[in-house]
């Protein structure tokens, strides 16, 4: 097997570095556009295989797609990242160019390839990935929604004084400060209702610090986090290598699902060798069903903006 990470910032860095460590596959390349960033990433990366026992061989690229050929899986987290007070929304302009001619060129080598996108703003970007290769809906797959539900578990977990693994908890919707929508309603540990052991505020709280969890980061650390993206990237990458059918919450094309069509917005899906397979249906009560209907007019907003660069 062989897989692609498309930008060797810190959050391509950190995506091909679990997918590494975890062997997920036999090749892993490491591009970039900038000279040697990728080749030296790569190559401190693989000076851990001994340390860490991975087989896994990571090759860096300096824009040459020609050693991405055949990859099974190309993860694109090309663009910039935002700087603190910026939404991700502002990066459109730069990285809409960015993210099109990055799959036109992974699909000259690639063709079968199932792509998962990372690059802000990531709904619009999803979107512009499935519009303008026209591959099947199912092998292009954003994956924000993956992300925040790991944050929403985060947040859930600081409260419970639990552990974030023995929590079901899933954010849906846009991967915006104000258009994802954290379904604590049915958030569970381990199948408890979390609603029976958090007041009100709490659960009020806990909603609003999942959806500035990125804004949160970036102005701590003055970028966009790279931790938990790169490790949200390399989940899906594993579920589709092992074909693992796993249920995550990810940004893909909708055809009436939630009420949704030609949109690609936050629902849950299984993820295994075909790409996204199958949408399950949560059927949200009519609150969560109107901010689901109000977060995809925002993006629906931001994917208009396509048509005018
Ligand atoms: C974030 O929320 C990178 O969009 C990503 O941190």
């Amino acid at each position: 097997m062989k897989v692609t990470v498309v930008g060797a910032g810190a959050v391509g860095a950190t995506c091909a570095d679990n997918i590494a460590r975890k062997e997920l596959c036999s090749e892993l390349v490491l591009l970039d556009i900038k000279e040697g960033i990728a080749e030296g990433k790569a190559q401190d990366m693989m000076q851990t295989a001994a340390l860490l026992g991975f087989d896994t061989k990571i090759v860096g690229s300096t824009n040459d797609y020609s050693k991405t050929a055949d990859s099974d899986v190309v993860v694109i987290t090309s663009g910039l990242p935002r700087k603190p007070g910026m939404t991700r929304e502002e990066l459109i302009g730069v990285n809409a160019g960015i993210v099109k001619s990055v799959c036109e060129n992974i699909l000259k080598y690639s063709p079968n390839a199932i792509i998962i996108i990372i690059s802000n703003p990531m709904d619009t970007m999803t979107y512009l990935a499935l519009t303008s290769t026209g591959l099947p809906k199912n092998r292009i797959i954003g994956m924000g929604g993956t992300l925040d539900s790991s944050r929403f578990k985060y947040q859930l977990s600081q409260h419970l004084n639990c552990s974030p693994a023995d929590l079901n908890a899933v954010v849906v919707g846009g991967h915006g400060d104000t258009t994802m929508i954290p379904l604590i309603r049915l958030a569970t540990w381990n199948s408890v209702p979390v609603t029976k052991f958090l007041s009100a505020e709490q659960q009020e709280q806990i909603v609003k610090d999942t959806m500035v969890g990125g804004a949160t980061l970036t102005a701590l650390i003055g970028t966009s986090a790279w931790y938990a993206p790169g490790a949200s990237g390399a989940a899906l990458v594993e579920s589709i290598l092992r074909d693992e059918k796993k249920l995550f919450t990810c940004c893909v094309a909708l055809d009436g699902e939630y009420g949704q069509k030609d949109i690609c917005l936050g629902v849950p899906v299984t993820i295994g060798r075909n790409g996204w397979e199958k949408i399950i249906d949560f059927e949200l009560n009519a609150d969560e069903q109107a901010a689901f209907d109000k977060s995809a007019a925002a993006v629906r907003g931001m994917n208009d903006v396509l048509k005018t660069l």
